[in-house]
Order: C-alpha cells, then structure tokens, then sequence
C-alpha cells in the first residue's frame, strides 16, 4: 500500500490538507497536525451492508489506553477524509468524504457511504493530519430484488479479554466470507468500569487486538450487544444483584447511557443508532436479496425482568410462563412479526443474543432453567414460533450467542412432545474465548432433551455459515486454545438444513 497516494486523484497537496484539520486548539504542540503517536491505532470496521453502501468506522486514538478515555486525542474537532475504491491499492477510487469526529463522540467516525454497486468487494481506508489508516475491505449486500446463489458469514460471541490475541479472529479473517454477525459480549464490563472514560477505555483496550483487527478489516459487521457491554445479566432499567449490590435504579440508568455510549462509538454502526441518554434503536432489519433476511434484536433493553438468579439454572419459576411477560418489549416484537409477514426472503434469520430453545437442567423429575433466556419468558417464545408457524415464514432460523457453548436445536412446537412439528433451526454459537465454567451442566442434561442435537460448552471458536436458496449449512469452528493464534482452526462438525424442512442434520 503506497501512503502517499490518498489524495492523488484529487491533486491536493498536504498543505492544502491541513487546512482542514480543526481543533488543535486546545494543545499547541497539536497545531501542526502531528499526532504523538499513530492516530489509527484502534484499525479501521465497515458494517451495516445495504445494496448501495455500507457504514466506515475508525476512531481516532493514538493513546488507546489513555485512563481518561479520550484514546490520547485533545478535545476540540479533527477532520478524518475517508476513501473507497474497487481495488486495494486505489487506483480506481469510487467515492470520498470526510467527516468531523468530535471529542465528545470520542473522535469515532460513522461514515454512511452510498453510491456504491450492489454485492460488490470494495476497498476504504482514512487519513487524519498526514496519517493514513490501515485499508479496510467490505463487501454490499445484494440488490433487494436480486436472488443470490450463496452467502456465507461467521456468526460470533463472547470474546473475553485473554491478553490481546484471539485464535478464533485470526482464523475468521482468513475465511471467504460476506460479513460477519455479532451477537454481543463484544467486551466484558468490570467492576470499576462505571463512567464513559471507563467504558471507553475498555472498548480501546479490546480493539488493540491485532486479530480483532484483522476480521474488521475483512468483513463488514452486523453487531448487537448482549448483557456485558452493560452490566451482567441487566435487564431493562433494572441492576441484577451480583453477590455484593445491585445499582440503584438512578445509578443504573446513568450507567447504561455511558455504556451505550461507548458501544456506539466503537461500532461500525449507523447515525441514526446513536444512544439518546439511556436509550438506543439497535434493532433493525438487513436484507440479502431474497436469499435472506436478518432481524437483528436487542432482547436486553425492553425485558421484563428475571425471574431467578440462579446460576447455571434454578428450579422453573411458574410465572416463566405468564402470558403477559416480554423479552423483546411489544414494539419489538411488532416490528418483527410485521416483517416477518412481508418478507419475501427464503431465510429468515433472527440474529439474537440467547438461548431460545427449552432445555431442562434437572436429570431427575423437575424442571431446572436459566431464567436469563427465553425459558425465562417463554411466552415470548411462544408467540413466536406460533407466528412463525401460522404464517408460513420461511425457513426461520435463529442465531444466539450469550452460553459460551455451541448448539443445534430443533424449536418444536411442544417441546415436551419429541413427535411435535419442528417450527424452526436453532444454532448457537460457542464463545471467542469466553470460558464456558458450566459445560459439565449442559452435558449432563443433553439427553434429557431430544430437541437438542448437539451441545458443547468446551471449545472455543465461531460459526460458518453457508446459506443457498435449497440448503443452510453452519460449521462449528474450533480452535485449541483461545489466545494461541499459532494453530489453525478445525471443523467440530457441520450441520444442515434443508430449504423447506426445519431442524438440522448432521453432515
Ligand atoms: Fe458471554
């Protein structure tokens, strides 16, 4: 990659470039536009992929440790110029803006770029003062009206800080993928991590990762956050007890909208997903032509609350059952039930943080479950697959992270009944790195729940997806340990779904 090429279609020379950076203000050694280290240090991300554009992200942050949360960057505006172009080494340039990243944003740049052709690879990069980031890849989506013949993307979870390197990310970025869906645990908040500064500390410290990096800079993302970027197992406004206290309600509120905050920031995610104090619009809908459709959930920030805190499970709550209780709010779910209805796609992907099957933790006669997820709220659940059901959708198949373990599920429509009409395919994907303490739990009731057909809680790694009009099929990548990124990742097993015949076989 030549740097010095940025801005050689435009003809303007450096001097003319560093009249537009602003807001050196404030430090004079910054007014010559140097940074004291490289700007970029954070990588760069695309996400959000439409047919004729994608998000660009980078956050400017030559100190990414820096206590205060401010990635070493003064306060006050810096332009960032950003550039896309059909080959890696832009010589044929296709688009250009710039953006002015803001200290109070964290100097994070959402660039929404459009313009752009459908189902088509692109090149993008940035430039701050004289620095240019390193070169990102991304990739549209289809045409609305288009019917691809593939799409594959890895779905992934949970990665625990295990010292700066990931073995799962550093073989997802070497696979041949379209994107790559999230479904939360991005990071793992801290019992100090409470203020902005804090939390954007932390999203710094995870982004040094150079494999993190690497799979950014491969794919576009589709991310959603789970509980941990907040605060374990919260649910709505309300603090879950974690052995000493629990925040008060005010508290709580207060932490959650530095912790949206800082999520925001540090994702490549669109303008309008921006948090407003405590609040933030994260779910959404992407489309892949008429091969497949995401709705992307949030089921954390509208949740009734659980009903039980016991840890993996406890003893089934009988109001787990009440008809009136939620975990994806109302709005939510109307929204998904509404566009479930119109799709025309042949997929239909929830894209979700955790477990929707039924799964009895109790070897013996009772009935044990975590009330974290969608056990605790199975009228959710129910109302679900009966939609799912009733409406003919095609093809539904949920994706889920949150368990550090991997999963394969027929969703039945009596899940105490093994000869019941499987509804829908559940996958789960294991963890990044996060250590699953409870794998023994989940081996142990397996049996006792014919709908499940695989489960694992001790490898480490992400899911391959590979989805055609006539069959979906995942891979469970595996890795042998999950900071050691010397050994390349193996298959577990590999599952597929036919189109038209819910539930997954085993290749
Ligand atoms: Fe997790």
């Amino acid at each position: 990659m030549n740097r010095r090429n940025f801005l050689s279609l435009s003809g303007a020379g450096a001097a003319a470039f560093a009249l537009a950076v602003n807001g050196y203000t404030e430090n004079r050694a910054w007014a010559s536009t140097a940074f004291p280290s490289y700007p970029f240090a954070l990588g760069v991300a695309s996400g959000e992929p439409a047919p004729d554009g994608v998000v660009l992200w980078t956050r400017l942050a030559p100190e990414p440790l820096d206590p205060e949360g401010r990635g070493g960057m003064p306060s006050g505006n810096v332009r960032v110029e950003w550039e896309v172009a059909e080959d890696e080494s832009f010589t044929r340039v296709v688009r250009r803006g710039s953006e002015v990243t803001l200290s109070e944003l964290g100097h994070s740049v959402h660039a929404e770029v459009t313009g752009l052709s459908p189902a088509r690879e692109y090149f993008y990069r940035f430039r701050a003062g004289s620095e240019i980031s390193p070169v990102g890849r991304t990739k549209t989506a289809p045409a609305r009206t288009a019917s691809p013949q593939s799409l594959s993307f890895a779905l992934a979870s949970c990665q625990a800080w295990v010292g700066g390197r990931y073995a799962a990310y550093r073989n997802l970025a070497a696979e041949d993928l379209d994107l790559v869906v999230h479904v939360g645990d991005y990071i793992y908040e801290e019992r100090n991590t409470e203020k902005l500064a804090d939390f954007r500390r932390l999203h710094s410290e995870y982004k040094t990762s150079p494999d993190l990096q690497a799979a950014h800079a491969a794919f576009p993302f589709v991310v959603t956050f789970d509980d941990h970027e907040i605060e374990n197992n919260w649910a709505d406004k309300i603090s879950q007890p974690d052995g000493e206290a629990s925040n008060s309600p005010e508290r709580f509120v207060e932490l959650r909208a530095a912790a949206f905050q800082a999520y925001w920031e540090n994702m490549p995610l669109r303008r309008d997903a921006r948090p407003e104090g405590p609040d933030m619009r994260l779910y959404r809908r992407l489309q892949f032509g008429r091969l497949a459709q995401f709705d992307v959930l949030d089921t954390r920030q509208y949740r009734d609350d659980q009903l039980q805190e016991g840890f993996p499970s406890a003893p089934l709550d009988p109001r787990a059952v009440d008809s009136s209780r939620t975990l994806t709010g109302d709005n939510q779910e109307r929204w998904l039930f509404n566009g479930l209805e119109k799709s025309t796609a042949r997929w239909n992907i929830l894209a979700q943080q955790t477990i929707m099957t039924q799964f009895d933790y109790d070897t013996g006669p009772g009935v044990a479950v975590n009330h974290d997820q969608w056990d605790g709220y199975a009228a959710s659940r129910a109302r679900y697959l009966d939609f799912v059901s009733r409406n003919d959708v095609s093809n539904p198949v949920v994706l889920s992270g949150d368990w550090h373990s991997a999963w394969v599920n027929d969703l039945k429509s009596d899940f105490g009944d093994a000869a019941s009409k499987t509804l829908a395919t559940e996958f789960v994907s294991t963890s990044i790195s996060s250590g699953c303490g409870w794998a023994g739990a989940v081996a142990a009731a397996v049996s006792h729940n014919p709908h499940v057909k695989f489960a694992d809680g001790s490898k480490r790694g992400y899911t391959r997806c590979t989805v055609t009009p006539e069959t979906w099929r995942s891979d469970f990548r595996i890795v042998t340990s999950a900071a050691d990124t010397a050994d390349p990742a193996t298959t577990q097993n590999s599952w597929v779904v036919r189109n038209g015949r819910p539930g997954a076989q085993q290749v």
